[in-house]
């Protein structure tokens, strides 16, 4: 089974891509096969509603974001990681989102893949909750199985990652959370 993570910040080795690769190990760990996504390593441009995807599994923006498609595609496990941005995702996951309706409108590939979230700000209080809601919202429409960290949303951590004790416990919570909720289904 295949644990697929998204970081959704544009900042190269930050605290996001630190948390993914942190929960990826874990899974690893739990022999779980893994993939990561990057967002600082792509340039997903936002969906146009063109319209070329009803119906069928094709999308007229070639920017290689159908890459980034398939690894979610194959994935069993999804758990994404964003930083807070004015209270909610970051703009390039969001634009990774809507440009995953190609994977809906083309047969709801994404249906019963067991999905979990993460959330980073720099405040204590800084917009995680609404965060983690707005990526649960991703999750729902898509039909996907929503985990927490198994008390509460999912992670909830204030940067720096590291030195935010009570946040990491609940990312480890979460990632371990998946990999039970993945282990049931096998
Ligand atoms: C445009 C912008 C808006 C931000 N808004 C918030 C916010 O509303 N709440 C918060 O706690 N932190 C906010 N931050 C801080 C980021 O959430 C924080 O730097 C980020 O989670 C760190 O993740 P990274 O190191 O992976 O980029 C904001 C940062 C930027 C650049």
């Amino acid at each position: 089974m295949k644990i697929v993570g998204i970081s959704g910040s544009p900042k190269k080795n930050g605290n996001n891509e630190k948390i993914i690769d942190y929960v990826l190990d874990i899974a690893k760990q739990k022999g779980f096969l893994t993939g990561r996504i990057f967002l600082s390593e792509h340039n997903v441009s936002p969906c146009t509603d063109c319209g070329v995807c009803k119906g069928k599994k094709e999308c007229s923006i070639k920017d290689g974001t159908d890459k980034i498609l398939t690894l979610l595609e194959d994935a069993d496990g999804i758990i994404v990681s964003s930083p807070v941005y004015f209270g909610s995702m970051s703009a390039q996951l969001k634009a990774l989102f809507d440009r995953t309706l190609v994977l809906r409108r083309g047969g709801s590939l994404l249906k019963n893949k067991v999905g979990a979230a993460i959330a980073v700000g720099n405040s204590r209080n800084g917009g995680q909750e609404k965060t983690l809601s707005t990526i649960h919202d991703w999750m729902n429409i898509h039909g996907m199985i929503i985990v927490g960290d198994g008390s509460h949303f999912g992670g909830i951590v204030k940067s720096p990652f590291d030195e935010d004790e009570v946040g990491l416990r609940t990312v480890k919570e979460t990632i371990y959370k998946l990999c039970d909720v993945l282990e049931m289904i096998r």
